[in-house]
């Protein structure tokens, strides 16, 4: 067997035996293929797909590229949660906390930022000392310090989708149904919780543009779930516009702790506590209970300052620091460039969560090559969204960088073009974008 035959037979559309499968998982693993003929396989999956079987073979192939965590031993079900992407997607730095002071113990792997989209990996760095590589072997040390960890990959766990995730990223081959179904499920798989949530997103800002291949990717997934016995529940949430008003690493994770403190957006409470409920419906606490009581509770967590105080806990139990008044100390400062003001008197119609996911990414916030660093500090505040009344001269959003930055001119004017054709003022009033759009499980 060898690659080229492999990447020519999927370039011609034939689907690929199990073994095969095999070859390429193992191959990208113990790197003895080379980053050019693993991105021509990928561009191939991206046009051609894979058939069902085929999916369900990288899957487990890539879960089992390392180590599969055996939980069994930590009481109580270990229910972990991913998000397909998005642009400004902070959920699961409130979302975490929230389940895990009901008793959840919670294991979330979570990814580096990917194309457009931001990471959690990524927030999680911007705060000072803050590990985000925890091995296996210290899951249940994490977990029985302070409930719940997060992790990103490290070589021992789905090493296979780290390696394929970094290349995707820079290869134009994200937005492929097998590549993300694959990717998310082989790492909950090898993470070895006992249920999954996912945050499947859809519009503009995600991978999944429209309700249907949403829908098609969320089945796949409960199908991959089912086959490994671990019971998947999908949220279908909108990504038309970004979620919050922060996107970019510090700024996001200013706006976690304005939700955690009590004062977070609507449209990112929404999402957090559905999610939230999703997830504790799959534990004996919640299995009983509908998902309004569920959210309600939830929802007290942020307001009593339980979630606020285990998100503290969790920073401290990967060595992040906090300053005395609790507050994460991040490495870096965002610094504004810049404020748009509006130049008319009119309704917000469209604030396209692409070209601001782009515009974030143009000012440092993202990569662009696989070796690229992130500058912490950079991204966007949004001071309208979509319904919102905005007068003449009012803030629509303004443009940061870190304070070391290194961004041109020229990046900066690009980002603002971007930002200028996100959004579109409209006179007459225009309805919010409802975040849920279906719960699938
Ligand atoms: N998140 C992942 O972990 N993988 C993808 O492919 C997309 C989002």
């Amino acid at each position: 067997m060898n690659m080229l035959e492999l990447i020519e037979k999927k370039r011609d559309g034939m689907p690929l035996s199990s073994e095969e499968i095999g070859f390429f998982v193992d191959g990208v693993t113990k790197k003895t293929i080379p980053d050019y003929q693993i991105s021509a396989f990928l561009m191939a999956v991206l046009w051609r797909g894979m058939t069902d079987e085929e999916t369900k073979e990288l899957t487990l192939a890539m879960a089992r590229s390392g180590e599969i965590c055996d939980l069994s031993d930590i009481p109580g079900v270990k229910v972990d949660k991913h998000s397909t992407g998005g642009v400004g997607d902070k959920v699961t730095p409130i979302l975490l906390p929230i389940v895990s002071s009901f008793g959840v113990p919670c294991v979330k792997l979570s990814g580096r930022g990917l194309g457009f989209t931001g990471g959690t990996i990524d927030k999680f760095e911007s705060i000072e000392g803050f590990i985000t590589s925890v091995e296996p072997s210290q899951f249940r040390e994490k977990i029985n310090k302070c409930g719940m960890l997060l992790g990103g990959q490290t070589e021992g766990l789905a090493p296979c989708d780290k390696y394929l995730y970094a290349l995707r990223d820079v290869t134009g081959t994200v937005p492929s149904i097998p590549l993300i179904a694959s990717s998310i499920m082989s790492k909950k798989i090898a993470g070895g919780s006992d249920a999954i949530v996912l945050d499947i997103t859809c519009g503009s800002g995600a991978f999944m543009k429209d309700k249907e291949s949403a829908e098609a990717l969320a089945r796949q997934m409960l199908a991959i779930g089912k086959l490994a016995g671990k019971p998947v529940s999908c949220v279908l949430t909108s990504m038309e516009q970004p979620l919050g008003n922060a996107v970019g690493n510090i700024l996001e994770m200013q706006e976690v702790m304005e939700t955690l403190a009590g004062n977070g957006r609507e449209d990112v409470k929404t999402v957090v506590l559905t999610m939230a409920a999703e997830m504790l419906k799959h534990t004996p606490y919640g299995e009983k209970l509908d998902t309004e009581t569920l959210i309600a509770q939830c929802g007290e967590k942020l307001s009593n300052g339980e979630a606020l105080a285990k998100f503290q806990e969790l920073i401290l139990s990967q060595g992040g620091m906090l300053d005395s008044t609790g507050h994460p100390v991040f490495v870096d400062e965002p610094f504004e460039v810049m404020t748009v003001f509006a130049d008319s008197d009119g309704y917000v119609e469209r604030c396209d969560a692409l070209s601001v996911g782009e515009a974030s990414c143009l000012l440092g916030a993202g990569r662009m090559q696989k070796t690229d660093v992130i500058d912490m500090g950079a991204g966007i505040k949004l001071h309208k969204k979509v319904g919102d009344m905005v007068s003449r001269g009012e803030p629509l959003y303004s443009l940061y960088t870190g304070t070391k930055d290194t961004v041109s001119e020229e990046r900066i004017d690009e980002a603002l073009q971007k930002m200028e054709s996100a959004y579109k003022i409209g006179s007459l009033p225009v309805a919010k974008i409802p975040e849920i759009m279906g719960v699938i499980s």
